[in-house]
């Protein structure tokens, strides 16, 4: 089996444990590509998290056009939740999607960047500690996750981003980070 993500593009299933990065200017085709992915791997039995910092993915529920059901996503947070994300739930909820078989949504658009970039650390390290099934992360607008952006005292913490970048395969959660303009470690 195939991922088909593109007339002339198509990648095996084990590309779900590879690391991604997609360049491109606005309007390019950036989230499109991650939600042809999201929806490939899917179709292969395999398991995704797209981590949404613009409310750009609680579409997956539904087809393209709006009139039938699309991908049995679980929503966390936003304003089409099917659960509750709250800033401070970042470690619990790396261990639910560790475990998780549904794909899932973490639609992080009501929290300021500082709470994005809190919720992602916690996040991504308990998801690395208790990951153990194949699952690709799916992070668009990547770049609105580095610590650079918060103030200068609150850069404590390596950005979440690069430390899930930074850090091995073997705990088979994959990236595929999408961003306007490069963060430095990919
Ligand atoms: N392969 C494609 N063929 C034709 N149209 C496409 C393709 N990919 C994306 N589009 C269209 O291009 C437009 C922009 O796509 P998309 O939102 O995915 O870009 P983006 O790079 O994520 O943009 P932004 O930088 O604003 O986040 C959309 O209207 C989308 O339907
Ligand atoms: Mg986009």
């Amino acid at each position: 089996m195939k991922l088909h993500l593109g007339e002339k593009l198509a990648l095996p299933v084990d590309f779900v444990t590879a690391a991604c990065v997609v360049y491109g200017g606005r309007g390019s085709g950036k989230t499109t590509f991650g939600t042809v992915v999201a929806e490939e791997l899917y179709r292969a039995g395999q398991r995704f998290c797209a981590i949404d910092l613009k409310g750009d993915y609680w579409g997956f529920k539904s087809s393209a056009d709006g009139k039938s059901e699309g991908l049995p996503v679980l929503i966390f947070g936003g304003d089409h939740a099917d659960l509750p994300l709250e800033e401070n739930a970042g470690e619990f909820l790396g261990g639910v999607v560790a475990e998780l078989e549904q794909p899932c949504v973490l639609d992080l658009e009501h929290l300021s960047k500082g709470k994005q970039i809190r919720f992602l650390g916690s996040f991504l390290t308990a998801l690395y500690h208790k990951n153990r099934a194949p699952l690709m992360l799916i992070m668009d607008e990547a770049h609105r996750s580095g610590a650079r952006d918060l103030p200068r005292r609150e850069r404590g913490h390596r950005a979440p981003g690069a430390q899930a970048r930074a850090r091995g395969d073997h705990r088979r959660a994959a990236r595929c980070w999408s961003q306007q303009r490069g963060l430095g470690v990919v």
